[in-house]
């Protein structure tokens, strides 16, 4: 510290005050500094400040400077602080009296306290804060506190700095400081986005050597200003959604930025287009800028959408974006199938490929959702083919066959690659049109039928049936007999076929022993066209019935005349008479003859063997035997009822003719017939005379008319007379037959063995009748005629022509 002493002496006039000194010193002096000399200074002399009592007289307030009598000097006794002794007063001194006794002396002292620089700038509060806009303009002046310093002078407040100065200035001329104001100036433009708070730190600095200087802190806290537009992170957004979202799917979120905070930076967004469509579909939500799907979607009819999505902040400020969302497609379509064309009917005979259906298929997915494929469901001759892109054709793939299947279902299915895949079916009905590709087939190979013979005309024999595997009128069958001849008779004389029913019917009664059997062809005929036919074998068996007596050949029975064999009287036992020869033109049972002596005129010599029918004598001949004896034999056939003849044979039992006919002359006349049969005979004879000469006459007569009736009707030139063919009126004269009749012989010789012994159909053992065979021959013929009454020669004549 520099001490400055300055003294002055001053000699006042008045009566008491006998002087003046001053000092003067710089302020905080350390206690018991010295101030001054003060008895020097007022050439006072040592004692005399002791014996006048020298003493400091202030007047009341604080001594702070005390006097010292022994030195004769002045001394700090208090710290003396010019600031607060006199404030901003200048010149600042301390005004005090010295006073002395015996006598009484007063001086006057002034002790001037200069400053030194002890103070520092300082500020009422440490810090200051500011709320300044962004937008506030260049060269807004915002005021600062004031420094204070309690130094006067140099050593007073001299100047403010302001650091940093990016922002902010302190207004020049006003840094001499004083009272005026502090300020600063906005010199460049705030900016929130960049720098929210801004420090700076005020400096009040006075001229003190050294300098001192106290600071400030001001804080600027940068208001915000929406001076930002929001921006979208993107311009352009993508996203994807499966076409089967449900509503409320979150499809993608935008998101803007602003670089403003609180309510400017507070944005919402919005889709700004203005298509129904879009805004059915999507909707954004405003705060979180999240697109959310609310309607349906469908790959089929939109792929993609466009959604213009705007942002905007409080402040009206706004950006827009565009997002595509692409719609992925699913497998969510069936494929459809259409049927551009099909024939409801196909030919059985169509060849294969042939064209029945056209369909047409498409599937709105997809790739290979959308890709098809068709097929064929089931075992059944057809395929589809693929022609144009979407397009097939059901074809036949092999022959049909309306036999085996008449119509089809045919379903085609179609499905696409998808996963899972999906599928449509469509089923088609064809039916397979009839053609005429089946004969007739009867139902066996070849028929055989029995039938009794003596049948009534017209009895159904049996049936034949043939079946066609055609349809309708291609597979209605008629039979049709076919031309043929039995024993060169046409077959229709035979027999009949019913065309619809296939019944086989007799025409005529047949007779076993004329024919037992004959076969012929049946052709069943359909109704296609062409027809198709087939034919079948018939072969008519004719069975035998007992309706023939046995036919006695050997002895030959004529009327009159007697045959006798002879037997010698020599003949021994088992001699062979005769043979009765007999046969039966029935088969089998029916012609199985046995031989019986019905009457003997003597039982004891003869018997007739049973199956042979061979007379043999059982004993020795004795000449008491009558030469004529008459054996009965009867001839039975073995047929259920059986039938029989009956056969006299007459035996001569002599050893000469003469010896024989004179015994024979009455033989007739034998005792066994009476003289009326003699009678009788001769009348009958007489009647048949008389017939015989009364047809003589009326076949004369009728002769005669026809001649007479034959030329008139010739000169008329009218064929009115009917044709009678030869043999008819023939046999109607002769009551014989004309026409061949064939037997069978069934030689008796032995019934049991020789049943029937055919002869191969060429070479068959014929007897063949004619009129001019012999009588015994006529005879067996007449009887025959007789015997076959129901079916009379000339029935059977009128029925052949
Ligand atoms: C075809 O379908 C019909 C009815 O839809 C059915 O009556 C008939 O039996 C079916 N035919 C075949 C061969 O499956
Ligand atoms: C009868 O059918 C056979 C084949 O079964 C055939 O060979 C023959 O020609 C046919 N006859 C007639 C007359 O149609």
């Amino acid at each position: 510290m520099r001490r400055q002493v300055l003294l002055f002496l001053s000699v006042l006039c008045l009566g008491y005050v006998l002087g003046q000194v001053s000092y003067s010193i710089p302020e905080e002096m350390s206690k018991g500094s010295v101030v001054g000399n003060i008895a020097h200074d007022l050439g006072l002399d040592l004692k005399r400040l002791k014996s006048g009592k020298a003493r400091v007289y202030t007047g009341g307030s604080v001594e702070c400077i005390g006097l010292n009598k022994e030195r004769g000097v002045l001394l700090i006794q208090e710290r003396i602080d010019r600031e607060a002794l006199c404030g901003e007063t200048t010149p600042c001194a301390l005004h005090f009296q010295l006073i002395l006794e015996s006598p009484m002396e007063l001086f006057r002292v002034t002790v001037e306290i200069t400053d030194i620089n002890d103070n520092t700038p300082s500020f009422t509060n440490k810090e200051k804060r500011f709320e300044i806009s962004e937008s506030a303009v260049i060269g807004s002046k915002f005021v600062l506190e004031k420094a204070v310093d309690s130094d006067i002078g140099m050593n007073g407040l001299q100047r403010y700095s302001l650091t940093p100065t990016d922002n902010f200035v302190l207004k020049p001329g006003n840094q001499a400081g004083g009272s005026k104001k502090v300020e600063m100036v906005l010199q460049k433009p705030l900016d929130r986005e960049k720098q929210t708070y801004i420090s700076l730190l005020l400096t009040a600095i006075d001229g003190g050597e050294p300098h001192m200087s106290g600071t400030m802190q001001i804080f600027v806290n940068v208001l915000d200003v929406n001076d930002n537009a929001p921006a979208f992170a993107k311009p352009l957004y993508r996203a994807k959604i499966l076409e089967d979202s449900p509503k409320g799917t979150s499809v993608t979120t935008v998101s803007a930025s602003d670089k403003d905070i609180g309510s400017n930076g507070e944005v919402s967004y919005l889709i700004s287009t203005s298509e129904r469509l879009l805004s059915e579909l999507f909707k954004i939500n405003s705060e979180t800028g999240e697109i959310i799907l609310i309607g349906g979607i469908d790959y089929e009819k939109a792929k993609k959408y466009e959604i213009d999505i705007e942002v905007v902040d409080s402040g009206g400020l706004s950006d827009s974006t565009k997002v595509i969302v692409d719609v992925i497609d699913i497998n969510d379509n069936n494929p459809h199938i259409n049927i551009v064309s099909k024939s409801e009917s196909i030919s059985e005979d169509s060849p294969p490929s042939t064209v029945i259906a056209m369909l047409s298929v498409n599937d709105p997915d997809s790739e290979n959702n959308g890709e098809v494929e068709c097929n064929i469901d089931g075992n059944i001759p057809f395929k589809i083919q693929s022609t144009l892109n979407g397009f097939y054709t059901l074809v036949t793939e092999v022959a049909l066959d309306r036999e085996i299947s008449s119509h089809y279902n045919v379903t085609v299915t179609c499905s696409d690659e998808g996963v899972p895949s999906l599928s449509s079916s469509v089923t088609l009905t064809l039916q397979i049109s009839d053609v005429n590709d089946n004969a007739p087939v009867f139902e066996r190979n070849s028929y055989e039928a029995y039938i009794v013979e003596n049948n009534t005309p017209g009895l159904s024999i049996f049936t034949v049936r043939a079946r066609d595997a055609d349809w309708n009128q291609n597979a209605r069958v008629s039979y049709i007999l076919e031309d043929s001849s039995v024993n060169g008779v046409p077959v229709s004389s035979y027999v009949s076929v019913s065309a619809d029913s296939g019944v086989i019917h007799a025409v005529r009664s047949f007779d076993y022993e004329q024919i037992k059997d004959f076969h012929f062809r049946v052709k069943a005929l359909d109704g296609g066209s062409p027809p198709l036919s087939s034919n079948v074998t018939v072969k008519i068996l004719i069975q035998d019935q007992n309706d023939n007596p046995p036919q006695v050949l050997y002895p030959v029975q004529t009327g009159g005349s007697l045959v006798a064999e002879m037997v010698p009287r020599s003949a021994d036992v088992s001699y062979l008479v005769t043979k009765v020869v007999a046969v039966d033109v029935d088969s089998g049972q029916n012609a199985w003859l046995s031989y019986k002596l019905q009457k003997a005129t003597d039982r004891a010599l003869f018997e007739v063997g049973l199956q042979n029918g061979e007379i043999r004598t059982i004993r020795q001949v004795t000449d008491k035997d009558a030469v004529k004896q008459r054996l009965t034999v009867i001839v039975e056939d073995n047929g259920q009822p059986s039938r029989s003849a009956t056969v006299i044979v007459n035996v001569a039992v002599a050893d000469s003719f003469p010896e024989v006919l004179s015994e024979f002359t009455d033989f007739t006349h034998d005792k066994e017939y009476n003289d009326n049969l003699t009678f009788y005979l001769v009348l009958a004879l007489a009647v048949v005379s008389f017939l015989f000469i009364t047809c003589l006459v009326v076949i004369i007569s009728v002769k005669i008319y026809r001649w007479r009736q034959s030329r008139i009707m010739f000169h008329s030139n009218l064929p009115v007379i009917p044709y009678y063919p030869p043999r008819y009126s023939d046999t109607l004269g002769t009551g014989t037959l004309q026409h061949v009749y064939n037997y069978e012989v069934c030689r008796t010789t032995d019934s049991r063995k020789s049943d029937c012994k055919f002869g191969t159909a060429g070479s068959q053992n014929v007897l063949i009748m004619d009129p001019s065979a012999t009588g015994t021959m006529q005879r067996i013929q007449s009887e025959k005629s007789i015997l076959d009454e129901p079916d009379s020669p000339v029935e059977h004549h009128g029925q052949r022509h």
